[in-house]
């Protein structure tokens, strides 16, 4: 008789396969003693992706499946900011994260004094925030945004200008896309500001079929290269529908490894750029989470209650 399928079948080679395998089934005990489920981003490894997790998605998907969940643990795997967002919409839950290392070049690129002092400098526009920053900047924020509804929350101000942080380069995409006037800051995903445009140019040149499928965190040029520009759950859905022959993702390497699976009539050109931070999560930490109840994120009250008033704008957005 065959054996049944695992969730790593295909995912990684055998020899790793019976590895991983026992830490797994160790995950799925601790899950259901503990009450707990395993949110994974787009980014994270595949074993982690499609071994341990109960839900997947993007950063505006794990906010809404966080806050969702029935259960009593929530274990984050991708970065800090992530799993503080998932504490501040469920503060009776117990929010886990595997490697307090997890950051964000974004979340830290601004603080809230920052926030302060922008808005001084601009009395009366309001500040819309991307996730990936610290509770602190959200609690000084009026709303929040991921990139899959930037510019939908940024339409949503019925405004004519609009401070948009942290990330430059988002936020000269959204400009794009709007007719309200986006003030930017200065920071920068560490990961999607190396690829260049030219290095497209050139990948187009040896195929002219290729289809370019860019992260708005991506600089001008590469967005200009770009058959499609999205959040990262764009980029699946739209695989999904369009089925392309050969296709770059221009983002985070796990996102082709994570949607390979499930498009097996596309070939995924290179390159890509890892995130150090992504790759913080394995599954030996997960274990190790689940049985030590550690690392809890906490987030101070006060400063959670002005955050979750910033995300609760932006889930009413949708
Ligand atoms: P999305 O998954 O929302 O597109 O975000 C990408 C990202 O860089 C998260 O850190
Ligand atoms: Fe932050 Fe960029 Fe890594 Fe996402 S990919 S966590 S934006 S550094």
């Amino acid at each position: 008789m065959a054996a049944a399928a695992g969730p790593l079948d295909g995912v990684v080679p055998d020899v790793e396969r019976h590895v991983l395998e026992p830490i797994l089934a160790d995950i799925e005990r601790l899950k259901r003693e503990r009450n707990a489920v395993v949110l994974a981003h787009n980014y994270v490894t595949p074993d982690v992706f499609h071994g341990a997790a109960d839900l997947r998605g993007d950063s505006l998907q794990l906010a809404k499946m966080g806050a969702e969940t029935d259960a009593d643990v929530i274990v984050m795997a991708g970065v800090h900011f992530m799993a503080e967002t998932a504490k501040i919409l469920s503060p009776e839950k117990t929010v886990l994260i595997p490697d307090l290392r997890a950051g964000c070049s974004l979340a830290e690129s601004i603080t809230g004094d920052d926030v302060r002092r922008l808005r001084e400098q601009h009395p009366g526009v309001p500040v819309a925030t991307y996730v990936n920053t610290s509770a602190e900047v959200k609690a000084a924020s009026d709303i929040t945004c991921t990139s899959s509804n930037a510019v939908r929350i940024v339409e949503s101000l019925g405004v004519d200008r609009v401070l948009f942080l942290p990330d430059r380069y988002l936020a000269s995409w959204v400009a794009t896309q709007t007719d309200v006037e986006v003030i930017a800051w200065d920071g920068a995903c560490e990961v999607h500001e190396r690829f260049s445009g030219e290095q497209l140019a050139g990948l187009r040149e040896d195929d002219p079929d290729l289809v370019i499928i860019a992260h708005p965190e991506c600089p001008p040029d590469v967005l200009e290269e770009a058959d499609v520009v999205g959040s990262t759950s764009h980029m699946t859905w739209w695989l999904a529908e369009h089925k392309p022959r050969r296709v770059v993702l221009v983002t985070e390497c796990s996102m082709a490894d994570n949607v390979a699976q499930e498009s097996p009539e596309t070939q995924f050109v290179r390159p890509c750029n890892m995130c150090p931070h992504m790759k913080r999560t394995t599954v030996q930490n997960i274990r190790t989470a689940l049985e030590t109840m550690t690392h809890e994120v906490l987030v101070d009250e006060r400063v959670a209650a002005d955050a979750r008033r910033a995300l609760d704008a932006m889930l009413a957005v949708g």
